[in-house]
């Protein structure tokens, strides 16, 4: 337990060049203290080098790393009393999870009674009290990755930065680790920074999530904010799937809401960025409704033919074709009131707060 709120991490235009190429270009972000912050972005976005970064592994070319007040620049990577844990967790083999836990601290010279202890209590943090005299090849995957965590967590670090985790995990395994990894750092109320490419990850573990693309930051915010209020067609699409309608705004009667046509015409909430002019509409599958009459009352709706549909468990999947261009529609299984079927004549409508106007940063 902390006996005070864990400072804030305070990146400040920090730039990172290999060659002619900058993988990280004047990243600013303010990591509260105590919360559990995501890295997500797609590979080779600059993730893992700006974890780097905070690290003190890599020098940044530019910009600085603060904790609180401090500057972190030129404090070398073990003044800075970071844990790290690393994609494929790499334990050392022939020491028991015992040893490998109270490596670090053999390291740092403290003795035997309270190496023991110490690792003792870091694994009961991750719930592997018991397992000290085991050899990691006697764990099963998600053990040998909570030893690792426990490893990191034993010098009490002040922040614990985490490069893909549970990227060698399965599935299942995978999902168990996200709420447990969760859980330990709400309990310690430690700052963790996790690097991830797994949206769903960062979208169940994290307190806020900063999407990397192209070495810069997309978009920052809490994760409902971020899947419901995408800025960008990038953060759109790469968290959750969305289907892009592109065409004109033009102001509306109604207050409050614009007018839009794209193939069709209907009503769109108003919004920060939204302007008459040309627009691009994000909108969410889980928010179109699918009949096959035409709905009475919906400002939005669009005529379409279903060209295919697939079953997700919890989920029905849907393609059809409208005039404002292909759409998907997903739709609950469980007494589904409308059973899609291949050429079927159809129609899809929404509220006008469903969709959102997003910055068209198509490549
Ligand atoms: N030491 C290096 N020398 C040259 N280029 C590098 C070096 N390290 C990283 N890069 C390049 O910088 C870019 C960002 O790499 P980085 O490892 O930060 O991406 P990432 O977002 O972590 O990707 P992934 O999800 O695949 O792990 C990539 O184009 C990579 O090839
Ligand atoms: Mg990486």
């Amino acid at each position: 337990m902390s006996e005070r709120q864990p400072e804030a991490l305070l990146l400040d235009g920090v730039s990172k060049a290999y060659g002619k190429t900058w993988v990280v270009d004047r990243v600013s972000l303010t990591i509260p203290g105590g919360s559990f912050f995501s890295l997500l972005g797609p590979s080779g976005s600059g993730k893992t080098t700006l974890l780097m970064m905070i690290a003190g592994f890599v020098t940044p070319d530019g910009g600085s790393v603060r904790l609180g007040g401090r500057d972190l620049t030129p404090v070398p990577a073990e003044k800075r009393n970071f844990g790290m844990v690393f994609q494929g967790y790499a334990l050392f083999p022939n020491m028991t999870v015992g040893e490998n836990v109270a490596f670090s601290l053999r390291v740092r010279g403290l003795g035997r009674a309270e190496r023991d202890a110490r690792a003792r209590a870091a694994l009961d943090t991750v719930h592997l009290g018991g397992f000290e005299d085991r050899f990691p090849k006697q764990l099963s995957g998600g053990q040998q990755q909570r030893v690792a965590l426990a490893r990191a967590l034993v010098f009490e670090p002040a922040v614990l930065l985490l490069d893909e985790p549970l990227s060698a995990l399965d599935k299942k395994l995978r999902e168990g680790l996200q709420a447990e990894l969760r859980e330990v750092q709400r309990r310690i109320g430690k700052t963790f920074v996790c690097v991830t490419h797994d949206q769903d990850e960062a979208l169940s573990m994290s307190d806020r999530i900063a999407i990397v693309r192209g070495g810069r930051i997309a978009q920052e915010g809490e994760p409902d904010d971020l899947f419901e209020n995408p800025a960008s067609h990038f953060v759109a699409d790469f968290l959750g799937e969305s289907n892009f309608l592109a065409g004109d705004l033009t102001p509306a009667a109604e207050p409050g809401l614009l007018r839009w046509h794209a193939g069709a015409t209907g009503l769109v909430q108003a919004g920060q960025p939204s302007q008459a002019g040309p627009a691009l509409m994000a909108l969410r599958p889980s928010k179109i409704a699918i009949a096959s009459g035409e709905p009475c009352g919906m400002p939005n709706r669009l005529p379409g033919i279903v060209t295919g549909s697939s079953y997700r468990g919890t989920a029905i999947h849907c393609r059809v074709d409208t005039p404002a261009g292909p759409m998907s529609v997903s739709l609950p299984s469980w007494r589904a009131p409308f059973n899609p079927e291949p050429d079927q004549r159809v129609w899809l409508s929404w509220a006008p707060d469903a969709a959102v106007i997003v910055t068209d940063d198509r490549a």
